[in-house]
Parts: structure tokens; C-alpha cells; sequence
């Protein structure tokens, strides 16, 4: 079996000079019946290699479990790059930053303030040491002296732009080796000095990443890492959105120029992200310099392969770049006919504030609790309790992460937002059934937040007065479906939060897209797979219905709309619409 190393100059294969060509695709953002598919377009491009993060929160939702299976098997997901006669590099972090709700760490991890965030702080590395444990399990016998595919498996994750504990950076370098993992490990940091010098270990073989002016970057990484080949482990060609910024992009010449420049220097890569995929469900994380700052559903990225899978003129234009210093394989892939177009009315409206003994039984908490200390940790929770203020009073929360919508006996009185550093409402009488719902926009994913709580945080008060007795209910799965009468449309436009439906047949099996203008802020959910939230300040306006997720015998549709809808209709269209450029 051959055996993948480090040379003087190269990476060596079986003794031989070996160039990585490799692309970032997460499984866990590809509906798992798409990963070949996705696979064998990253070969087609040119690319030797495919890489992915594992995210350890999906397959940990709480403490002791880990799921292996369905969208969740990396061993299924490195067989079939093996088969597709690629190789592959494994990043499991634990740390992965990616745009994803917490940087993949586990919430229920860090709800514990004594446990440490990404330093060797007992408590933290020996659950650490459990997760890698289960994911070196998997790819420890896929290396490729085994007969696998992975080549190389990277530590930690930009370490250098978080902390500088060498002790941590060890203890995983240990672990790795301990659990059987004999390929080259390596670090990745941005291209600057101090974070090479703090995010590197001697014995593991630095990389850096960056998305332009490759010879200056090559040049400080050569630095830090003056033996061995030159590594861009993290090729940005694109760049993830925010919820109420614009859509990135990046023009595709300058990114071709870049792949160019960094070929002909002779460097390695991985091209960031080869194929994005979908933050599904309530994965995406967020950013906060100081203004909180929420990842949108897509996570198209402008990358070569965009959300759906359809090759880009990025991908036809890389794969000319790679043609002149590597063989590619024959053709490309041919053009995906656009998706069809369809509508369906939704209807059979249940109004949460009228039913919400529908979504779940509630939970009497004495003290206002965040949404972490609500059994299940909801990322959607209904906090109601009973007010008696005969008079103007101001609402207050010590902090609101990251949306509350306030009502009073069923009546809106208001809208609280993080990113507006809202958590006082006045009211003019507060007598009545107060309800709060509350939405977790998603784990802020770099910097000194990770694990932070979120939800109502540091209780609530009216008028100066604690509030207590507080009925919550997760609602974040919708209700069980409804049975088999058609449902009645709802006709003209919807006051949320409310739960909406439809049933819908494509005319034809394919991707679809649904067009959320004229719904205002929610989530969707197609035969019970949550496609995400959505919401009206955009920029994202369509959400990817990965085609596997319908069925030959009709679907259904739920939305749950939590702001106001002006067209109740789940309308399909051909392509995605992704929103407004910079431009
Ligand atoms: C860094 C991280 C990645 C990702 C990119 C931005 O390089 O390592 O996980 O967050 O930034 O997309």
C-alpha cells in the first residue's frame, strides 16, 4: 500500500512528487444521495483530492451520542471519494470555524463556564479526546497505507487567529498519532506572521489560507514552514453572506488568475469551498466584530459548483487553469436544465399563539431560563407567563439573543433584535398572557463567543420587577401532519406566527427552488428535512430543495412563519436567486 509523506520539497506519494489539487466539500452540507454526484464533478474539474471538515455538533447533539449514519457517515463519504479515484483530507477541528453554528463545537459542551474554549483545560480535552476517538476510528483505517483515501489530517482550524496554547496544539498532535492516524498532520493559519508563528507546532507541517496575492502569502508562509511543499489549504474563491448584506462574488478571471499564480509557484491547494452546499436546518453560525451578524441558509459561496450542484463558469474556467499543468479528465459536465416552475396555494393556517399545544406540551420554568437551560435546547422556543401591570410599564431582558417577538393576549407589541441591542419594550398596560418568541439566529463561529448562551439571557423584568412563572415550548419541529383532507388555502395574506402547508407533486423529479418573496421571516420544511430559515431582508430569496428529499408520491410543505406574509404561496422557480451583489 503506498504511504503519503513530506519531502524536501513536495509532498511525496509513494516516494514520488505529488501535487494536492484538492476542493473543500462538506458532507454535512450535501444531501448524502448528491455525494457522488458532487465527487465526481471535483474530479472532472481537474482536482486529485477532495476535502472536508467534520462538524463534531452534528454528530453529537448531546453528551455520549454520536451519529454515524445517512447524511452523518464520513466513512460512506470517503469510500466514494476512494472510488471516484481521489484522494482526501480530513479536518475534524474540533475547532472548524466554516460558517457554521458554533465552529462545530457542541453547545451543551460549553454550557458548563468552567469548561475552556480551544486550550488544554481538562474537562475540554477529554471530550475532545471521546469526539476524535469516534472520528479517528472512522478515518484511521481509511489512510491510504490502508488502502483508503486520506492523505493528510489537519489540527485545529486558524488557531493562530484565536489563542497561542502550545500544550492544546500537542495534546491533539498526540491524539491523532495515539488513535492510529500516520499521515502528515498539518495546521493551517492566514498568512500573517503572528499567527503563523502562534497557530504552527513544530512536527506538524504548516499551510496557510488566503484568496489573493498568492506569491506575498506563499512568501510569509515559506517562513514559518521553510522546508517541504508550499500549501493553500484554504484557496478562498468565493466568500459566504450574512442575513440584510449583500450576495458575494468574486469575479471569475481574478479568481482563475489567482489559481494561476498559485500553480505556477508550484504550491499545493484546496480550493475553498470546491461546493458549499446548505447550512439545512438551523446549522448556520454568525459573526460578531461588535454587531452580531447572522450567516444566511445558502452557503453557495461563489464557489466552481454552486448550491445545487450545477458546474459555474468558475468551475469551467478553473478547470482550463489546472489543464495547463495537469492532465484533466475528458469532458466536463453538461449544463443542468433549469428546475421547473410551479406554484401551490399554502393554507390550512394554525396560528401558534392560538394552538401552541400543538408543537409541544410546555414546561413550567420558575426563572426566566435561556433557551440552552429548555430541555432539548431549542434554537425556537414560546416563553409565555401571566403580567399584571395596570399601567405603562417597560419590559426588560438582560439580553436578547438574537430575536424576540413580544405579544400580549395574542396582540403584537413589539420586536426586540440583538444586532440592535434591543431588550427594553414600554408598554402602555401590561395585564394579560404575555408571549415572547424567541429565535437563536445562529453560534456566532470565530472569536471569543464561541459558546455563548443564547435566548432570553439574564432574566426578564416589568416595571423594575422580576418576572417568574413561565410556561416555554420548543417550536422549532413543526407539528405532526395533518391528516388526508385537502388543505383550505389561505387566500390573502398571513399575520405569523403561524404554521402553514401544502401538497405539491414537481412535474418532473429534479432540485427545486422555492421563492420565499412575499413571506417575511421563517423556517421550511419539505417532507419533514428542514431546508432552513428565511427571511425577507434577504439577500438569500430562494432555498434549495435537494430533489432526494421528494418522494414519488407527492410532497408536503410546512412553513412557519413568524413575521407576516403578503402572498401565502410556495411558488417554485427555475434557478436560485441568491439576492443584490455588492455592484
Ligand atoms: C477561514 C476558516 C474557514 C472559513 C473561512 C471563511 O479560513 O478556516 O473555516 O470560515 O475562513 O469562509
Amino acid at each position: 500500500m503506498p504511504e503519503f509523506s513530506i519531502g524536501e520539497h513536495d509532498f511525496l506519494l509513494d516516494g514520488r512528487p505529488f501535487r494536492v489539487l484538492s476542493g473543500a466539500l462538506h458532507y454535512f452540507r450535501v444531501h448524502p444521495d448528491q455525494w457522488a454526484d458532487r465527487i465526481d464533478k471535483a474530479r472532472r474539474m481537474g482536482l486529485n483530492t477532495v476535502e472536508t471538515y467534520v462538524a463534531w455538533n452534528a454528530h453529537a447533539p448531546g453528551p455520549g451520542a454520536f451519529d454515524l449514519t445517512g447524511g452523518l457517515d464520513l466513512g460512506r463519504f470517503l469510500r466514494l471519494v476512494a472510488e471516484a479515484g481521489m484522494y482526501a483530507i480530513v479536518r475534524p477541528g474540533p475547532y472548524i470555524c466554516a460558517e457554521w453554528d458554533n465552529g462545530g463545537l457542541p453547545a451543551w459542551l460549553l454550557r458548563d463556564p468552567a469548561v475552556g474554549v480551544r486550550r488544554a483545560e481538562p474537562r475540554y480535552l477529554a471530550a475532545v479526546r471521546d469526539y476524535l476517538d469516534r472520528v479517528y476510528s472512522v478515518v484511521a483505517p481509511l489512510q491510504v497505507r490502508h488502502g483508503g483515501p486520506v492523505i493528510l489530517v489537519q489540527v485545529e482550524n486558524e488557531y493562530g487567529a484565536f489563542g497561542s496554547d502550545k500544550t492544546y496544539l500537542e495534546a491533539l498532535a498526540e491524539h491523532a498519532r495515539a488513535a492510529g492516524i500516520t499521515v502528515p498532520l498539518t495546521t493551517v493559519d492566514q498568512a500573517v506572521d503572528g499567527m503563523l508563528a502562534a497557530g504552527g507546532l513544530d512536527g506538524l507541517h504548516r499551510t496557510a489560507s488566503f484568496g489573493s496575492r498568492a506569491a506575498e502569502r506563499l512568501a510569509a508562509l515559506r517562513r514559518h514552514q521553510p522546508t517541504g511543499p508550499l500549501m493553500c489549504a484554504e484557496f478562498w474563491v468565493g466568500w459566504f453572506d450574512h442575513w440584510g448584506a449583500h450576495h458575494h462574488t468574486t469575479p471569475v478571471a481574478e479568481a482563475a488568475a489567482e489559481l494561476d499564480a498559485l500553480l505556477a509557484a508550484g504550491a499545493s491547494v484546496n480550493v475553498y469551498v470546491f461546493h458549499g452546499g446548505t447550512n439545512f436546518g438551523f446549522t448556520s453560525g454568525a459573526n460578531d466584530k461588535g454587531v452580531y451578524q447572522p450567516t444566511v441558509t445558502s452557503y453557495d459561496y461563489d464557489a466552481p459548483l454552486d448550491e445545487a450542484g450545477r458546474p459555474t463558469a468558475k468551475y469551467h474556467a478553473f478547470r482550463e487553469v489546472i489543464a495547463r499543468y495537469h492532465d484533466v479528465p475528458g469532458e466536463p459536465p453538461p449544463p443542468a436544465p433549469p428546475a421547473p416552475a410551479f406554484g401551490v396555494p399554502l393554507g390550512d393556517a394554525v396560528p401558534l399563539l392560538d394552538a401552541p399545544g400543538r408543537w409541544s406540551a410546555g414546561v413550567r420554568h420558575d426563572a426566566l431560563p435561556s433557551l440552552d437551560e429548555v430541555a432539548g435546547a431549542p434554537r425556537l422556543a414560546l416563553f409565555t407567563t401571566r403580567v399584571d401591570v395596570d399601567g405603562p410599564a417597560v419590559l426588560c431582558f438582560g439580553e436578547v439573543r438574537d430575536h424576540a417577538s413580544v405579544f400580549l393576549d395574542g396582540q403584537p407589541v413589539g420586536t426586540l433584535r440583538r444586532e440592535h441591542r434591543q431588550r427594553a419594550l414600554g408598554l402602555r398596560r401590561a395585564v394579560g398572557e404575555l408571549a415572547v418568541l424567541v429565535e437563536d439566529h445562529g453560534r456566532v463561529n470565530y472569536g471569543p463567543r464561541l459558546g455563548e448562551p443564547k435566548g432570553l439571557v439574564g432574566g426578564a423584568t416589568l416595571g423594575g420587577v422580576a418576572l417568574t412563572g413561565w410556561e416555554v415550548r420548543p417550536v422549532d419541529a413543526p407539528p405532526a401532519p395533518w391528516g388526508d383532507a385537502e388543505p383550505v388555502p389561505a387566500g390573502g395574506p398571513v399575520a405569523g406566527p403561524v404554521l402553514l402547508r401544502a401538497r405539491f407533486s414537481p412535474p418532473e423529479p429534479a432540485d427545486l427552488h422555492l421563492d420565499t418573496r412575499g413571506w417575511g421571516r421563517g423556517v421550511v420544511w419539505v417532507n419533514g428535512f428542514c431546508l432552513g430559515r428565511y427571511w425577507s431582508r434577504g439577500p438569500q430569496r430562494t432555498l434549495y430543495v435537494p430533489g432526494p428529499v421528494l418522494r414519488a408520491g407527492g410532497d408536503e410543505i410546512a412553513v412557519l412563519e413568524l413575521d407576516a406574509m403578503t402572498d401565502p404561496t410556495a411558488r417554485f422557480v427555475p434557478g436560485p436567486l441568491l439576492g443584490h451583489t455588492e455592484a
